[in-house]
């Protein structure tokens, strides 16, 4: 199967940032600067290859959701220097990930086309510090590198998940699960999971926020904010006296999508998720752009295949597909969490919304805080941490919160939110821990 041969077919297109480093090559490869980076690629094509002779079956039997493919290479000599001589790769659920893509109204061959085409860039765009991620040259997916304790957890996840999707008819604001991977390189063992990206293709995001509806230790660290582009967290947002400019409609849309998400999260046990928030300035963009286009000739030959940093040029010339748009318009079939400012907001602008960071679970919070109170206070030391349902019900508050209310009012009208909290309180929820929150918000 893996013969020599099937690595080296030609691929499309090459490596813009690459061409310093190696003049025309005739047969094109899966080259990466890192090899993990070449073997996803070598799997996907892979993967996207052999599903395409696979029927779609009429629906998914229990088993797919238990089910993987496996494959292992060794060899091809000629192609040393681009590809590991030794390497695994294993893709769970293959037809469920399909039907996932499908679903999310993503083209399999378009899919393999953004994950080989070219690799993968390196990003810190997204997400929680400590993870790896990369997101497609076209950046129109996130690849992230997981733990086994995550892969787990998708699999636990997994049957509830799709039929969600399937229920919600794909509309959603929870992570597009698109495909799950192991890769082994000289035994070491990489999981790496893609979604969609959250941000868009070719609009860039000036500021970004990581919310959890909690305000303690909620802020971006000095180190953090002398990034590029820093996560900044729910109080720099009370902080900044951010605003989210939409309209009525698309605010209704927005929570009333991510009220059912939070509770099929809470259903599931999953807590500790965010929401990740992105903003595009448009007339900044257009500025930027300008100034880019000046300095063009200096940055050339600078960057290395990996990509580091998201320079505002991604022409994505090799895609057909992408018809030119005028600034701040956006496709809604591939940049789907977009939504335009409305007509009150000071700046034209772009907002980028969805739920992140979704796998962590209650029990395996609980333990892992548990072992560490242990290791401190001995055992038996109480464990007081919010539950699944508390944690979702004070982070659809919070989102409803900062999307009603503009900065003036907003500490008042979070004092006054605390009524409608503890009146819901008592349907059920523990008024303790929401009052704590309420009130350290005040
Ligand atoms: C991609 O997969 C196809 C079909 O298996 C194969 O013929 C081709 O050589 C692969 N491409 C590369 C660059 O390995
Ligand atoms: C725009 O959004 C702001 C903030 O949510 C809101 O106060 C304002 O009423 C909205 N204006 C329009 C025209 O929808």
């Amino acid at each position: 199967m893996a013969s020599a041969s099937s690595i080296a077919a030609s691929i499309a297109s090459k490596t813009k940032t690459k061409k310093k480093h190696f003049v025309a090559q005739k047969v094109k490869l899966f080259r990466a600067s890192d090899p993990l980076l070449s073997v996803l690629m070598w799997g996907v094509n892979h993967s996207i290859n052999e599903l395409s002779h696979v029927q779609i079956p009429i629906m998914l039997m229990p088993d797919d959701f238990k089910a993987y493919s496996k494959i292992k290479v060794d060899n091809h000599l000629f192609n040393k220097e681009n590809m590991p001589s030794h390497f695994k790769f294993k893709e769970y659920c293959p037809l469920v990930f399909r039907n996932l893509r499908e679903r999310f109204g993503i083209d399999d061959q378009d899919f393999q086309n953004s994950l080989t085409r070219s690799a993968p860039l390196n990003s810190e765009a997204q997400g929680r510090s400590g993870a790896r991620f990369h997101t497609s040259y076209d950046k129109r997916y996130v690849i992230k590198t997981i733990s086994s304790e995550d892969v787990a957890e998708m699999h636990n996840i997994l049957k509830k998940y799709h039929q969600f999707i399937v229920e919600c008819h794909g509309n959603t604001l929870l992570p597009q699960f698109l495909g799950m991977y192991r890769l082994t390189v000289d035994g070491d063992e990489t999981y790496m999971i893609v979604t969609r990206n959250v941000f868009s293709h070719r609009l860039s995001v000036y500021k970004k926020y990581d919310l959890k509806g909690s305000t303690v230790a909620r802020e971006a660290s000095d180190k953090e904010k002398a990034k590029e582009l820093p996560t900044y967290k729910d109080n720099d947002f009370i902080n900044d006296g951010q605003k989210i400019y939409i309209d009525d409609e698309n605010k209704k849309m927005f929570l009333e999508k991510l009220r059912k998400d939070v509770e099929f999260l809470a259903q599931l046990k999953l807590m500790d998720y965010s929401l990740l928030v992105g903003i595009h300035d448009v007339e900044r963009a257009e500025q930027e752009e300008v100034e880019s286009e000046d300095n063009e000739g200096e940055e050339e030959g600078e960057s290395d295949g990996g990509g580091i940093g998201t320079p505002p040029d991604s022409p994505s010339n090799t895609l057909d597909s992408t018809k030119p748009l005028s600034p701040g318009e956006f496709d809604p079939t591939i940049d789907v969490y977009a939504i335009k400012s409305n007509d009150s907001a000071p700046r034209k602008e772009v907002y980028f919304m969805a739920v992140i960071d979704i796998l962590q679970h209650y029990d395996a919070k609980k333990k892992a805080a548990h072992a560490a109170k242990t290791v401190k206070h001995g055992a038996g030391a109480e464990i007081s941490t919010v539950n699944p349902e508390q944690y979702s019900k004070r982070f659809y508050d919070f989102i409803t919160t900062i999307l009603s209310y503009g900065q003036g009012e907003f500490r008042g009208q979070i004092t006054a939110q605390r009524e409608v909290t503890l009146a819901i309180s008592r349907e059920g929820f523990e008024q303790d821990a929401e009052r704590k929150f309420m009130l350290s918000l005040v």
